[in-house]
């Protein structure tokens, strides 16, 4: 076991040695800046530097004021303040907490300062220097359970300003400060471009569910602006190369496609089990041509890039080990793009040679401007300018609808009830059987989700089926089970008492789901299983057959066989002898009791002949009427 660690161990640092990523130099990386300005007391107005951190919310296009507030203890804020202890009193001006870095994740400090009611949060730099991005922890299951709660913005400034503050908060001194994010962006016109750096790995922990999070949730407002003509969104995938050196290596031809040209790290950073680099950069450079083919051809549609990714994530997962081309191409052909094209883009990964689009991308990597390298994944360009904060719906938006000159707004940024019904457009490419359909237009863009029809929820993926389930199935499109009628015969291979799954009747074959060929007629005639012997006459029938036998004999069908109808009449003469018999019992039966009563008047008169002989009798014929009429005297 220990052996394997350091296997893989030594694999992981050698794919860290091998992969260069085309950045050059980390120096290019840009932190994206707000304007701090401080208000009062005097003797610090002015505006000073501060950088956004990566996740949080922070207000785009909008300004924030408030006090300045020092924690009495807990400087560093690694540790849960007392509650309310940054909480403002209702009416009043919110507060930010300024708590000094060091000891533990910025994330975490926002978090604690957020949990005790700060409105925002300044971070002390510990040293003299230019101030960097502060980033969310990668891959750490504690801080991943409030990473996305965190909800306010988050700042860095300078030791040296930081200082300047601290002093004054010491002397009680009150602190107004404003935080301005109006000019974080370029906003030059009514067009926003921006681009989103992603990866089609589904399996990297935090980073990678956000991503698909922020892809779903975001596509529908993609989308409106997109069709509407107020952004122009570029997809991006980042790529790495393999030094010369290492190209015959096996970490590089198991992460490289393009003779080493262009690579993904391996998605477990294990190369003994699941999926390789090669298999990631390669549904990149799918998802590049999904984008490329949609962009060009005619009618344009860019944006069912979202719809692809989306799709992607859904149906070809990792986990299921479902990634791959003939999944991939599956959804390809559901949206209705043409494969051929995306595949004519996707050239050929083990040609030793270039791929423009590749390249392009490798090319793009490398900032320019203002907009500095691609490091972090997933990144968000607005405007040429890295978004920073978190990956998230309205936070985005706000982003984007900050990047447009006033009043040019689309109105999904004043308000975000603009309807699409993507679900005319070939049902969004989901399932789809008579009037239902899985397809369901919400804010969200087009999802595909097998309907709930009279009480009875259909089940499936949404996109290729859904099936009834449960009681009351068979109602709803037959329980999804082949049925068919001819003249007055019905049959159906859909069974009530059973939960699910389809079962063809009897007189038939098949898997018994919905479709023509889902049950076929057996031709018991033809495969000779019925109606075989030499006096039998078979003639098929939809649903069974029917079998008639010459020379006077008699089918009997629960024995397959003609039999003699004499036999049948010696039958008969059973039956009557039978009855002869109970005839015959029933006169023995008779007889018997006659016999009984016989005797037992015999033995009256015998036993009256006795008494006869001790006293009178008035009458020798009846002497219990005699009795009686004695004691009514
Ligand atoms: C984060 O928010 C979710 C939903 O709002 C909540 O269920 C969860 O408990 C929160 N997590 C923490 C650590 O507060
Ligand atoms: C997409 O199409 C637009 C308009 O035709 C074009 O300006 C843009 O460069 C295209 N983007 C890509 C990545 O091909
Ligand atoms: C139908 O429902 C039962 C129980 O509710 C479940 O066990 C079964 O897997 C379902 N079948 C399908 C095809 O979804
Ligand atoms: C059932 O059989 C039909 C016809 O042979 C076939 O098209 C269909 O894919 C089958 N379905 C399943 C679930 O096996």
């Amino acid at each position: 076991m220990r052996g394997m660690e350091k296997v893989a161990v030594m694999a992981r640092l050698l794919v860290a040695l091998v992969l260069v990523v085309v950045a050059p130099s980390m120096g290019a990386f840009v932190v994206e800046e707000n304007s701090l300005s401080v208000i009062t007391p005097e003797s610090l107005q002015g505006t000073y530097q501060s950088a956004i951190g990566n996740f949080g919310v922070p207000q785009y296009g909008g300004t924030l004021s408030g006090f300045v507030v020092l924690p009495k203890v807990n400087f560093k804020a690694c540790d849960v303040f007392p509650a309310d202890h940054f909480r403002a009193k209702p009416g009043a001006r919110p507060n930010f907490a300024l708590v000094d870095r060091g000891d533990c994740y910025f994330a975490t400090k926002v978090w604690h300062a957020q949990e005790a009611g700060a409105a925002a949060v300044l971070v002390a730099d510990n040293k003299q220097e230019e101030l960097i991005t502060m980033d969310s922890p990668e891959e750490d299951p504690a801080a991943s359970q409030y990473l996305n709660n965190i909800s306010i913005p988050s700042a860095l400034i300078t030791k040296d300003f930081a200082d300047k503050l601290k002093k004054v908060l010491n002397g009680n001194e009150l602190v107004t400060m404003k935080l301005d994010w109006r000019e974080s962006l370029p906003h030059p016109d009514e067009r926003v471009e921006y681009e989103f750096w992603t990866n089609s790995n589904d399996e990297c922990g935090p980073k990678c569910d956000a991503q698909v999070e922020f892809v779903r949730n975001f596509k529908g407002v993609a989308q409106i602006l997109e069709r509407g003509g107020y952004t122009q969104f570029t997809p991006h995938y980042i790529t790495w190369y393999c030094p010369q050196a290492f190209i015959e290596s096996k970490q590089c031809k198991a992460q490289c496609i393009n003779n080493g040209r262009y690579c993904a790290p391996d998605p477990e950073q294990d190369f003994s089990v699941g999926y390789d680099g090669k298999q990631v950069v390669t549904e990149n450079l799918r998802q590049l041509c999904v984008f490329k083919v949609t962009n060009e051809t005619s009618p344009r549609q860019p944006w069912k890039w979202w719809d692809f990714v989306t799709d992607f994530q859904i149906r070809c997962p990792m986990e299921e080990k479902k990634y791959g081309p003939a999944c991939a191409e599956e959804v390809i052909k559901s949206l209705s793009i043409d494969v051929e094209a995306v595949r004519k883009c996707m050239g050929n990964p083990d040609a030793d040679e270039e791929n423009p689009i590749l390249r392009n991308e490798q090319d793009a990597q490398v900032g320019q401007g203002t907009r500095g390298d691609v490091t972090l994944l997933p990144t968000l360009i607005v405007n040429q300018r890295q978004y920073r904060g978190k990956l998230d719906k309205t936070a985005v938006l706000k982003a984007i609808c900050s990047g447009y000159q006033e009043s040019t707004d689309p109105p999904v940024c004043l308000s975000d009830s603009v309807e699409t019904n993507e679900c005319l457009d070939n049902n969004g490419g989901c399932w789809k059987s008579g009037t239902l359909t899985a397809c369901q237009d919400t804010f969200r863009g087009r999802i595909c989700q097998c309907p709930l029809v009279s009480g009875v929820q259909l089940e499936g993926d949404g996109y290729t089926h859904c099936e009834a389930n449960g009681s009351g199935r068979c109602k709803v499109l037959n329980g999804g089970c082949w049925e068919d009628t001819k003249g007055d015969i019905r049959y159906s291979a859909c069974q009530d008492n059973q939960h699910s799954g389809c079962q063809c009747p009897e007189g038939f074959r098949g898997n018994g789901t919905a479709g023509a060929d889902g049950c076929v007629d057996i031709n018991e005639c033809k495969e000779k299983t019925k109606c075989q012997c030499s006096e039998c006459k078979c003639t098929n029938t939809w649903g069974s057959y029917n079998c008639e036998c010459s020379g006077g004999l008699l089918y009997m069908q629960e024995h397959d066989t003609c039999i003699n109808r004499i036999s049948s009449q010696s039958k008969l003469g059973l039956t009557v002898s039978l009855i002869v018999l109970a005839g015959i019992s029933v006169l023995g039966l008779g007889g018997y009791v006659v016999y009984k009563y016989r005797l037992r008047s015999y033995m009256d008169s015998e036993i009256r002949a006795i008494m006869a002989q001790y006293m009178p009798l008035d009458s020798q014929n009846d002497s219990v009427q005699t009795h009686s009429q004695d004691n009514d005297v």
